[in-house]
């Protein structure tokens, strides 16, 4: 049984907002904050069977497996945005299959082996938690780090996302990762100039299916 997390106050562009490390108890706005930007940018809440299976696969289990890599944006009330990721992207796959897949068991329908057309949203989500190796992209080997990164609407366009990345991006290379990739639905227009303004480019992955993935060093 989970609280439900309030909405966010009038999330004026101008309420407090401050950067710090994640801490356990952040978890359940971490799932509403991945749920509520989910759907390309947009809010993705009542898309699947549950408004928590987007952050079980792009949000928690980073905070969980990689916690030292996860800070988050703390309106005085709330967590309202965050930035996860790994520094070692083939380390991270081995440890959610071995450790996040185990860790919540059950919670979900069993995916189906393969997807078809007619597969449901619920069917892809499930497919890609159970294919973790999805994320080990020979044309990304060089950009070791990835992440990801969200703001509720109320507090996008203020610098929160540039302090955001800046601070993952530096611990990332304090960790040992001299570059960094995202892998951004090609949909999400809205994500894409902030990459541009971040240093970000593109590489070039062929068969990429809806994703763009970009890339840059981690420090600069
Ligand atoms: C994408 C996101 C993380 C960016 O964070 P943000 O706080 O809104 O961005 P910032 O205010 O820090 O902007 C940083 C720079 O990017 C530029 N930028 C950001 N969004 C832009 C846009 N839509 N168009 C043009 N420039 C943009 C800013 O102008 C700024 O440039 P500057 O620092 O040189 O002035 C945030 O908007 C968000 O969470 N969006 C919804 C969820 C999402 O799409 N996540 C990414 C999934 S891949």
């Amino acid at each position: 049984m989970t609280t439900p997390t309030p909405t966010p106050a009038a999330a004026t562009t101008r309420a407090p907002a401050t950067l710090r490390p994640y801490r356990r108890s952040d978890a359940d706005d971490l799932y509403d904050v991945c749920v509520r930007t989910a759907d390309a940018g947009g809010d993705a809440r009542g898309q699947y069977a549950s408004d928590r299976l987007v952050g079980d696969l792009f949000a928690l289990p980073y905070a969980t497996l990689e916690p030292d890599l996860a800070f988050v944006v703390d309106d005085g009330t709330r967590v309202v945005g965050y930035v996860v990721g790994t520094a070692d992207t083939p380390r991270f796959v081995e440890r959610y299959r071995d450790e996040w897949i185990p860790a919540i068991a059950g919670r979900y329908a069993p995916a189906p082996s393969e997807l078809t057309d007619d597969a449901t949203p619920d069917d892809v989500m499930h497919y890609l938690h159970e294919h973790p190796e999805r994320l080990l992209v020979p044309e990304v080997a060089p950009y070791p780090a990835h992440l990801h990164i969200d703001l509720l609407p109320g507090f996008q366009g203020r610098g929160l996302g540039r302090r955001l990345l800046e601070t993952f991006a530096s611990a990332a290379a304090d960790a040992g990762a001299r570059a960094v990739h995202v892998g951004m639905v090609s949909a999400n227009t809205g994500a894409r100039p902030f990459y541009d303004a971040l240093g970000f480019h593109v590489i070039d992955v062929p068969d990429a299916g809806p994703l763009t993935y970009l890339g840059r060093a981690t420090r600069p």
